[in-house]
Parts: structure tokens; C-alpha cells; sequence
């Protein structure tokens, strides 16, 4: 089967997604968004694998590590050992590769890409790209990460039931969720 990435982000309106290792706002509605679709899944035999970069990894508060119900996969060119926590790739191509592969192919059902910025750029380079969740935070933070650019004319926007629609708002902050899809995948 043809591998499918699907990333998920939270940007503001200088498209910053961190900064000083950390998420620029604390909004528990957009968290709650992120946990849910990395991980419910429609075979309860399976799970999804989200694939993160190293410094997203050490961002995560230890006591919330690995991120539950999910194979964490975690990116890094360095000789890392993370034991029974998470599986760790020296590339992109490795994790996807060994995703689609047994046992894991047997066990994952779908192939979410978390961050941060070069694994999204990554990720949207990649054959396998296939959908943007990107949730448009309406406010301006300081950031010091930024998702990359990305070529609006390749993707189309759609609709996902799972998706809510509409401006939502917490804490006076204002935030529209939207799915990017290549068009080359309809
Ligand atoms: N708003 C959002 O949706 C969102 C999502 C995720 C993260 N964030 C924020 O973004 C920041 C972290 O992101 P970041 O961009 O600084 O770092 P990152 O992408 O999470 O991690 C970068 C590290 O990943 C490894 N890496 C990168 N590209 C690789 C590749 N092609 N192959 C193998 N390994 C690769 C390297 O690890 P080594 O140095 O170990 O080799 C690199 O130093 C934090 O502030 C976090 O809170 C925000």
C-alpha cells in the first residue's frame, strides 16, 4: 500500500509553531485536537505511529512521554537508545520505510508527522505526503520556529468529519482548523 503522511501543526500568524523548546501559547482545546486525531484510530487492533523530531521529543514533559495510545517514533541523527519509550529513525525515509514494513504494517494504521519545522519540511518534500492538519492560530506569539513554506497551489482545502469547522476561540485567542490535501491524491 502506498504510505501516507499526514502532519499536524498548530501555526500563528507569522506561521510560528515553538519557541525556547517550547509551545508559544497554552491552548487545551487545540491540545485535546492533537491528541484525538494522533490517536483514534477506526481497526481498535491498531494505533497510530506519530513521528517527531528530536527536539519535539525532549519538549514533551517527561511525565507525559511517550505520548499514550501511540508508537512514538522520534527522528535523530545522533546514536540515541530510547528504549521501550520510542523507536528512533535516522531519517524520515527510514521511519516511513520501516512503518510500511512487518510487523509495524501489521500494527499502525496511520502515519502522523508532528514536528517540529524540518520534519515538516521533510515530510511535505516527501513522496509520501498526503495531508496538512493546520490549525491557523489567529494571534501573534513569539516564536523562534516556524513551519516551513509550503505550496499552497499543490493543495486543495477539505472537509474532515473528525475535523470541527468554524472559528473556535479559548482564552480570547481565536484558531480555525483546516486539512490540506495534495490534489494529485484525489
Ligand atoms: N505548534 C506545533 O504544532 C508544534 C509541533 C511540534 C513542535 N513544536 C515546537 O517546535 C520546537 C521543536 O521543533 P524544532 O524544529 O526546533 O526541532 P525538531 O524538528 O523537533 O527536532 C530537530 C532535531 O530532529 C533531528 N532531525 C531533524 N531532521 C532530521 C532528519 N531529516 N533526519 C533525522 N533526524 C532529523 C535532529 O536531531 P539531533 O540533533 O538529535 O540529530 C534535529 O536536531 C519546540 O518549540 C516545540 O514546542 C510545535
Amino acid at each position: 500500500m502506498h504510505p501516507k503522511l499526514e502532519l499536524i501543526a498548530a501555526a500563528c500568524s507569522n506561521k510560528g509553531i515553538g519557541v525556547k523548546g517550547d509551545l508559544p501559547w497554552r491552548l487545551k482545546s487545540e491540545m485535546a485536537f492533537f491528541t484525538r486525531m494522533t490517536t483514534e484510530t477506526k481497526d481498535d487492533n491498531k494505533k497510530n505511529a506519530v513521528i517527531m523530531g528530536r527536539k519535539s521529543w525532549d519538549s514533551i514533559p517527561p511525565n507525559h512521554r511517550p505520548l499514550n495510545n501511540r508508537l512514538n517514533v522520534v527522528l535523530t541523527r545522533q546514536d540515541l537508545d530510547l528504549g521501550s519509550e520510542a523507536t528512533v529513525c535516522k531519517s524520515l525515509e527510514e521511519a516511513v520505510s520501516l512503518l510500511t514494513s512487518p510487523p509495524f504494517s501489521e500494527q499502525i494504521e496511520r502515519l502522523w508527522v508532528i514536528g517540529g519545522s524540518s520534519i515538516y519540511e521533510a515530510a511535505l518534500k516527501s513522496p509520501f505526503c498526503h495531508r496538512v492538519y493546520l490549525t491557523d492560530i489567529m494571534a501573534d506569539f513569539e516564536c523562534d520556529t516556524f513551519f516551513p513554506d509550503m505550496d499552497l497551489g499543490k493543495f486543495e482545502l477539505v472537509e474532515d468529519p473528525a475535523v470541527p469547522d468554524g472559528i473556535q476561540e479559548e482564552k480570547g485567542i481565536r484558531f480555525k482548523y483546516q486539512v490540506f490535501q495534495l490534489k494529485q491524491d484525489n
